[in-house]
């Protein structure tokens, strides 16, 4: 436990995280040609099969170690780049060009695959044994909502320190005082936590954010102000939503996906839901949001290493509620 609590260099090592989804790619990134990822510091290739499935596999071919990335597809088969051995949908390599037709294939010429879905937008790698299926989000299936995607970005940061800082509402008018966090009210509002759905578990609020001219598209509002109910909450291990419900009615649903590829750096992104009219286009929609995420990313990577998990550790006052229990459950996770 001591290890673990302060050593949260080791923090992607831990054999229990390996037993979940994280986002590693938009679904559209991956195409007519094979990509790479990193994931809790383990290196993978994904590609998509005739069919239009997916393979993801150990990014190293097992005969010299060349990246696998690099080669290209034929028929929804991986070719490697270096001597052309050729990996079908399940990872088996059906072709040994070098080889005899009366050789047969050596088994250990397989490919290790691991798990990989794709679902909201988006390509998810599980690379243990994954505990649970991915959430449900009833959005994605009611048609007042519409979805909208947005790149994954590579950030300079702890996913840890990621999640603890979008679950965490008081630094909106310090971080935030460049889009919808001017003037805000800097006292927190008494936090309760409570289970927002069968998912996610954190917390209800309301705040009076501001709406400058770029939000106004975004929140459906030309006053100077809005007042928007909001929630904050998490999904082991490091998936957090927010919801905001304008008194008009509008929804907008972020979640908030943080993908350690090692210690240090993450993937990053954001998908949305929203109840809206469909007249506003996406881009005009995510900008607003992708400006908030800039700002949180500028902070963080001013913050070095990985985040300390032990609660003791750092210091927490009652708005730090939900990151201490989320954080407390995390522990647990990685304890087992
Ligand atoms: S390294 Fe892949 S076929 Fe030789
Ligand atoms: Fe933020």
């Amino acid at each position: 436990m001591e290890k673990i609590l302060n050593d949260t260099e080791g923090f992607v090592d831990k054999q229990s995280l390996k037993n979940y989804w994280y986002v590693v790619a938009l679904a559209d990134d991956v195409n007519s040609n094979p990509i790479s990822v990193k994931l809790l510091n383990e290196d993978f290739v994904i590609w998509r099969e005739s069919n239009g499935g997916l393979t993801a596999a150990e990014e190293r071919c097992p005969h010299r170690q060349a990246p696998l990335s690099h080669g290209h597809l034929e028929n929804g088969c991986l070719v490697c780049p270096y001597h052309g051995w050729t990996f079908s949908e399940s990872g088996k390599c059906i072709n040994i060009p070098s080889a005899a037709d009366s050789v047969p294939i050596p088994p250990r010429a397989h490919l290790n695959t691991v798990e990989v879905i794709e679902k909201y937008g988006l390509i998810w790698l599980c690379s243990g044994k994954p505990l649970n299926p991915l959430f449900e989000l009833e959005e994605e299936s009611d048609p007042s909502f519409r979805r909208i995607n947005t790149e994954v970005q590579k950030w300079k940061v702890a996913a840890t320190r990621m999640v603890d800082n979008f679950l965490d509402i008081t630094h909106f008018p310090y971080v935030h005082a460049g889009t919808f966090g001017a003037g805000q009210d800097t006292k927190a509002p008494n936090i309760t936590l409570e289970h927002l759905d069968d998912d996610f578990f954190g917390y209800r609020y309301e705040i009076l954010a501001a709406n400058p001219e770029e939000a106004k598209s975004t929140s459906g509002s030309n006053e100077e102000s809005v007042e928007r109910s909001m929630t904050s909450g998490f999904n082991l291990p490091l998936t957090v939503r927010s919801t905001i419900t304008y008194k008009s009615g509008l929804e907008h649903i972020i979640l908030l996906l943080s993908t350690p590829i090692d210690d240090v750096s993450s993937y990053f992104t954001f998908v949305i839901w929203r109840n809206d009219d469909f007249t506003i286009p996406e881009e005009e929609v995510i900008s607003f949001d992708r400006a908030i995420g800039e700002e949180d990313r500028v902070m963080l990577e001013k913050l070095n290493g990985a985040m300390p998990l032990d609660k003791t550790a750092l210091v927490n006052v009652q708005s730090d509620k939900a990151s201490v229990e989320w954080r407390r459950q995390l522990l647990k996770l990685i304890n087992g």
